[in-house]
C-alpha cells in the first residue's frame, strides 16, 4: 500500500528563544526534523511532504540535503495543525493510500510504532500514550476499544482533563478520507485554531472507525525549549549507549561517551572515557578508541587503535591495524594497513601507503592560503620526526626523510631526503657562552636596583 508522510514543521518555537527555526536545532548531531524524517523513512513512504513556515528556506534545505525527494510546502501563517495539514493536501491530490502525519519537533517515534499504525485496519489511527493528568496534552476520549474524539486540554471539561490517555499528535488515515475531513474543519475553539485532532470526532460522525495505537511517553518526547533539547539529547545518548553495549561494544565509562545519530560501532570494539562522535563515523569490530578522542565522518577498519587525544575529521579512512596516537589530527586522508602515526601530527589531504611510519611532529602543509594540495607517502616510508611535507609532494615507497626536514620536492623510492641546514660543532664554545649569559644577567640585576 502506498504511504505519504506529512511532517509538520512550520512553528517558530518561541520558547527556544532562537533565530533558528525550532526543527533545525540538533540532537546527536542531526536536526530534529531529520530525526522525524528518519523515523518516517521506516515505512518506505512514496511521498514525503514537509510543511514549513518559520525559516522555511533553511528548513527546505535541511530536508532536501537529507532526502532529495522530500517536498516542501509553505504554511505562511500558523493557524493550527489542521490548517498545516490542509496546506500539504493539494500536493497529494490524486494520491491513493495512507497518510501519516508526524511532527518535526518530535524526534524519537520508533519505526516499529509507525509500522504498527500503518498496519492498523481502522479508518483513522492516533498514536496515544499514558501520562500524568497534570500534563496539557490533548485527551483521547475512548468509546469502548475505539476512539470517540480528541479534546484539547484548553477545551476540556474537568472530567475530560482527568483522562490519562494522551494524544501524541501522530496520526494515520486514508488519504481521501483525511482530505474530506480536513476540508470540513472549523476553528470555533479556545485557541481559534484549526485543530487536526477534530478529524477523529468527524470521522466517527460519518460512521468511520477511529482507533488508538499506544507507545511509551519517552517516544513522544517533543522539544519546545532548550531544556527539552538537553533532555532529548540525554535520552538519545542513554539509548545509544545501551544499544552499543548490547551490540557487544565495551564502554568503560558509558555516561561520558557521546554518539551521533548515525554512529556505527562494531562488536568487541573498546571505547574509553570521554569519546565524542560527530556525524558519519563508522568503526568496525575489534578497534580501540582510547580516552578523549573526537571522531567525525571517518571510518576505522578492524583492529585500528586511536588516541588518547586524537581527532579524526571527515574523510579520515583507517585501514586494518592502523595506529593513531595522541595529539594527532587526520582529515581527508587514507591510511593503508599497519600505518603508525604515534604523536603530535597533522595529516590532511594525504594518502599513506601500507606500513609507513610517521614520526612525531610531522605536518602535511596542505594549504597555501588559497588551495588545498595532496601529499602522497609510499608504502613502508619512514618520515622522520618534525618533517614538514609541503604539498603537493610525493614521498616514494621505502624512502626516509631526515628529522626536521622541510620537504618541498618529490622524494624518489628508497631515497634518503635531508632538507635542513648542516650541523656545525664549535669545540669548547659552550662554557664561554654560559659565562656570557651569566654576566649579562648580573648586569641587568644591578641596573634594576
Ligand atoms: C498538539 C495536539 C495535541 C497533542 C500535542 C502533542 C492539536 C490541535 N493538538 O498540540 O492534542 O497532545 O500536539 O504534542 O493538534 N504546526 C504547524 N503549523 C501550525 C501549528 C502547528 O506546522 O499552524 C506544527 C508545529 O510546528 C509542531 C506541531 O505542528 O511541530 C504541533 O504543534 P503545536 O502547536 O506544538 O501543538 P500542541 O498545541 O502542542
Ligand atoms: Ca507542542
Amino acid at each position: 500500500m502506498a504511504i505519504a508522510l506529512i511532517i509538520l514543521a512550520a512553528g517558530q518555537g518561541t520558547r527556544m528563544n532562537s533565530d533558528q527555526p525550532k526543527v533545525l536545532h540538533k540532537v546527536a548531531g542531526a536536526p530534529l526534523l531529520i530525526h522525524a524524517m528518519r523515523a518516517g523513512a521506516a515505512v518506505a513512504p512514496d511521498r514525503t511532504i514537509i510543511v514549513a513556515g518559520h525559516g522555511a528556506e533553511a528548513v527546505a534545505k535541511a530536508a532536501s540535503d537529507w532526502d532529495e525527494g522530500a517536498e516542501v510546502v509553505i504554511q505562511a501563517e500558523q493557524k493550527g495543525t489542521g490548517h498545516a495539514v490542509a496546506q500539504a493536501l493539494p500536493a497529494l491530490k490524486g494520491f491513493e493510500g495512507k497518510i501519516i502525519v508526524l511532527y518535526g519537533d518530535t524526534p524519537f517515534i520508533r519505526a516499529e510504532t509507525i509500522e504498527k499504525m500503518a498496519e492498523n485496519p481502522a479508518d483513522v489511527v492516533v498514536l496515544g500514550f499514558t501520562a500524568d493528568p497534570a500534563t496539557r496534552y490533548g485527551r483521547l476520549v475512548a468509546d469502548g476499544p475505539d476512539l470517540a474524539r480528541i479534546v484539547e486540554y484548553k477545551d476540556a471539561t474537568e472530567a475530560e482533563r482527568a483522562i490519562t490517555l494522551m494524544n501524541s499528535g501522530v496520526l494515520c488515515a486514508d488519504a481521501a478520507l483525511l482530505a474530506e475531513l480536513v476540508a470540513g474543519l472549523g476553528n470555533d475553539n479556545a485557541s481559534g485554531e484549526y485543530y487536526l485532532t477534530d478529524v477523529i470526532g468527524a470521522a466517527v460522525a460519518k460512521g468511520r472507525r477511529a482507533s488508538v495505537v499506544t507507545c511509551d511517553e519517552a517516544e513522544t518526547l517533543g522539544v519546545n525549549s532548550r531544556a527539552d533539547l538537553a533532555r532529548a539529547e540525554a535520552a538519545f545518548q542513554a539509548r545509544a549507549r545501551a544499544e552499543a553495549m548490547a551490540d557487544g561494544v565495551t564502554l568503560t565509562a558509558p555516561e561520558t561517551v557521546f554518539f551521533a545519530f548515525d554512529t556505527v560501532v562494531g562488536r568487541d570494539t573498546i571505547i574509553g572515557p570521554n569519546v565524542v562522535f560527530g556525524p558519519g563515523a563508522t568503526v568496525e569490530s575489534g578497534c580501540e578508541i582510547k580516552p578523549f578522542c573526537h571522531l567525525e565522518g571517518c571510518h576505522l577498519s578492524t583492529g585500528a587503535q586511536v588516541g588518547p587525544f586524537a581527532r579524526l575529521r571527515p574523510g579520515a579512512e583507517l585501514a586494518e591495524d592502523v595506529h593513531v596516537g595522541n595529539f594527532v589530527e587526520i582529515k581527508n586522508a587514507i591510511l593503508d594497513q599497519g600505518v603508525k602515526v604515534g604523536h603530535l601530527t597533522y595529516l590532511g589531504d594525504a594518502h599513506v601507503g601500507e606500513g609507513a611510519n610517521i614520526g612525531a611532529g610531522t605536518v602535511t602543509c596542505n594549504y597555501d592560503g588559497f588551495s588545498k594540495h595532496r601529499t602522497e607517502i609510499g608504502a613502508r616510508a619512514f618520515i622522520g620526526s618534525d618533517t614538514m611535507l609541503v604539498a603537493p609532494v610525493r614521498i616514494g615507497a621505502g624512502a626516509i626523510t631526515g628529522s626536521g626536514s622541510v620537504i618541498t620536492r618529490d622524494v624518489p623510492d628508497e631515497a634518503l631526503a635531508i632538507a635542513r641546514p648542516p650541523q656545525l660543532n664549535k669545540d669548547g664554545l659552550a662554557p664561554k657562552l654560559f659565562e656570557m649569559y651569566k654576566a649579562a644577567k648580573e648586569k641587568r640585576r644591578k641596573e634594576a636596583k
